[in-house]
């Protein structure tokens, strides 16, 4: 191990050390930062607001972080975003010249905006990063998708009757079918979808919004989510699909192309088959990949923003797929007084 590690390219050993061990925790800062900015916007029924103060505080924070990154996932094409547009270079290595690692980013500064502007669990800030290449680059459409947990990887099939599949989840868990939590976004779209699970006998968590935390949530044993199905976002897609390669959990997905400009937009991305489904890997295929995130409100797996005087209490998690780091973060964020207090929990 140590002749193997000995062997390989300096400016590879660099890439692992910077990527996996010292950006990981900088992008806790950047999307508790953001996470913040739109907690203090909670319920005030702005969804847009809320949406542009964690883009603007995802965007500053990233400044500072030691990195040269660019946004391959972001708030949309350059002429339609002020910024985290996708190609915009954004980290400290851009403006001092200084070697900090070259890294693809995907950002979601408020997955969740409604679920913010209403105070309604589940609203996250979300980021994945990975060497140059690491992430699909994928248009702003809808994706069909299933997620799944580690257990029920190799069983679920994208194409297969929605019975057969709950059936096969529920075989690896070892449970009825009754027992599942299937999570769909309730969506007129979704109707068919909704009748076949309830025809099958599972349990359905509707959500007005967030099918990226549900993923991540389907994918940790002890959320009460057993599968994801639907669609939603692709770039929520590949952000899910990085979560999932730090969780070794599956996702499986398909780009929905309705519309002729969509065609003439996968064209010109050089995606020749629009019917491809996509496992974790195709869309996230990193091998060094980050992925953060911090709650904004109330959620499966991190508490939301908490304000209390002396300080804020921020709730988030940090994945490293190489180095197999999963890390729940709790910080606490002090006023600038003298006198503050930490309290332990
Ligand atoms: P926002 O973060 O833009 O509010 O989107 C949230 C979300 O619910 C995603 O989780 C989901 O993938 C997508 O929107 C679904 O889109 P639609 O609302 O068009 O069904």
């Amino acid at each position: 191990m140590a002749t193997q590690i000995a062997q390989q390219p300096k400016e590879q050993k660099n890439l692992e050390t910077a990527l996996e061990f010292e950006l990981a925790l900088e992008f806790v800062r950047v999307v508790e930062e953001a996470a913040i900015a739109s907690a203090h916007t909670m319920g005030t029924g702005d969804r847009h607001k809320a949406d542009q103060v964690a883009t603007e505080a995802m965007r500053q924070t990233m400044e500072s972080v030691p990195m040269r990154g660019t946004i391959v996932i972001g708030e949309g094409e350059r002429d339609k975003a002020p910024m985290l547009y996708i190609g915009e270079h954004v980290g400290a290595g851009w403006h001092d010249g200084a070697a900090f690692p070259e890294v693809d980013i995907a950002v979601d500064p408020l997955e969740g905006t409604n679920l913010c502007a209403t105070g309604a669990p589940g609203a996250i800030t979300v980021l994945a990063a990975s060497e140059k290449g690491g992430l699909l680059n994928a248009p702003d459409c809808y994706m069909q998708k299933l997620v799944v947990g580690p257990s029920c990887k190799g069983v679920v099939d994208l194409d297969a009757p929605v019975a057969d599949n709950l059936k096969a989840i529920a075989k690896r868990l070892d449970r009825a079918v009754t027992d599942l939590v299937v999570v769909v976004l309730d969506r007129p779209r979704h109707q068919k979808l909704i009748d076949d699970i309830r025809a099958a006998g599972a349990r359905i968590r509707l959500i007005t919004d967030g099918d990226l935390s549900a993923g991540i949530a389907a994918a940790v044993i002890g959320t009460g989510v057993h599968v994801v199905m639907g669609s939603g976002g692709a770039p929520e897609g590949v952000i899910t699909a990085a979560a999932m390669r730090c969780l070794n959990g599956e996702i499986l997905a398909r780009l929905v192309i309705d519309k002729p400009e969509l065609e003439e937009r996968i064209e010109k991305m050089g995606i020749k088959d629009k019917k491809r489904i996509y496992t974790a890997k195709d869309l996230a295929p990193g091998n060094h990949i980050i992925f953060a995130a911090t709650g904004v409100t109330e959620g499966a797996l991190m508490k939301g923003v908490r304000f209390f005087g002396e300080g804020t209490r921020s709730s988030s998690i940090v994945m490293t797929r190489h180095s197999g780091k999963v890390r729940f973060v709790e910080s606490i964020h002090l006023a600038k007084r003298p006198d503050v207090k930490v309290r332990f929990a």
